[in-house]
């Protein structure tokens, strides 16, 4: 079987993955600290496939394509980034061309929570080919597989669920984007921080989190864990509103299962808390949805953790070329 090659393209670091068939044979991480232009990624991670490739025995020839992954509205044409909440540096930039003239290979472009998501559906423990994704990071993203394949829509905002607004009024946060009222700006890592901030200001309740300077998701987590009942609170919030986008989802999509990703998930199904939070999305979406998704619909963490980008990424770079050839 050939390679393909799987970039996921982060805020701080970039993921490198050499596949071969469905076999994930080397890695590699580098920051984003020394790279001021995406060349300077592409070059290393052309680099990174040489040496891989050397090592299985392997040319150059034998790498087939290679994926991108990234955060941001895409167009999927020009792998230009058109939209974006964080990454506002490379904004504009049109990726397929600057990858494509680095590798001399085809190349394809996706969101990173799509390739997530179809990272997932592809190589996770819940596989299936109907599946929605979210993110927990900075920002939410979110990823809809259906029948195999990531949704990109037809202006690259298909899966976008960290930008559905659940919160409506004067009072609704301000979002990244710059709009109002959406998702990430409540169940991103800064709204999750506001959610507690708020309620700390609202109460003379006594919370550990009171003395602390810069509360990040992780510090609520621990003490959400050792019963604060102001962390506690935060963490039930951040899955309301998880809850109320997963039923959007469900009405639109209605995927067969729903998978949590990115490292704001409060532990996961390791601790109480990671648990409790996800009991409290459950039933905030069965609350909201027709019975037949609502009580059937399977919500669960996600299972690769951060390889899940940069598997998806190659996966589709595979899907686009053999696509493309019509022999296959
Ligand atoms: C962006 C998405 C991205 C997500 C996670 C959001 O703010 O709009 O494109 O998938 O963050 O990185
Ligand atoms: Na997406």
């Amino acid at each position: 079987p050939s390679f393909v090659m799987g970039i996921d393209l982060g805020g701080t670091s970039v993921k490198l993955g050499l596949l071969r068939g469905e076999e994930l044979v080397a890695r590699d991480q580098i920051s984003t600290a020394h790279c001021d232009e995406p060349s300077d990624v592409f070059r290393r991670a052309r680099e990174f496939s040489v040496a891989a490739l050397h090592r299985h025995g392997a040319t150059f020839d034998a790498l087939e394509s290679v994926g991108l992954a990234m955060a941001g509205v895409i167009d999927e044409a020009t792998a230009t980034l058109m939209e974006t909440a964080n990454l506002h540096a490379w904004h504009g930039i049109g990726f397929h061309q600057e990858l494509a003239r680095v590798f001399q290979k085809p190349v394809a472009v996706i969101n990173d929570a799509n390739a997530a998501a179809l990272g997932e559906s592809s190589f996770g423990e819940h596989r299936t080919d109907s599946l929605s994704f979210l993110t927990l990071g900075t920002g939410i993203g979110g990823g809809i597989i259906v029948a195999g394949r990531a949704i990109n829509g037809s202006h690259g905002c298909g899966g976008e669920i960290g930008h559905v607004t659940i919160e409506h009024g004067p009072d609704a946060r301000q979002c990244g984007c710059g709009r109002a009222g959406h998702l990430e700006a409540y169940a991103g890592a800064a709204g999750i921080v506001k959610t507690a901030l708020e309620q700390l200001e609202a109460t003379d309740q006594p919370s550990s989190l009171g003395a602390v300077d810069e509360l990040t998701p992780e510090i609520i987590s621990a003490a959400a864990e050792c019963g604060d009942a102001i962390a506690m609170e935060t963490v039930r919030r951040t899955g309301v509103h998880l809850g109320r986008a997963i039923a959007m989802l469900a009405h639109i999509a209605d995927p067969a299962v729903v998978l949590l990703g990115g490292a704001v998930n409060f532990g996961g199904n390791q601790t109480r808390t990671g648990r409790a939070f996800l009991r409290t999305i459950r039933s905030e979406m069965v609350r909201l949805s027709l019975v037949q998704t609502g009580e059937t619909l399977k919500i669960d963490f996600a299972t690769l953790g951060n390889d899940a980008g940069m598997l998806g990424a190659a996966q589709h770079a595979r899907q686009l070329t053999h696509q493309a050839d019509p022999s296959c």
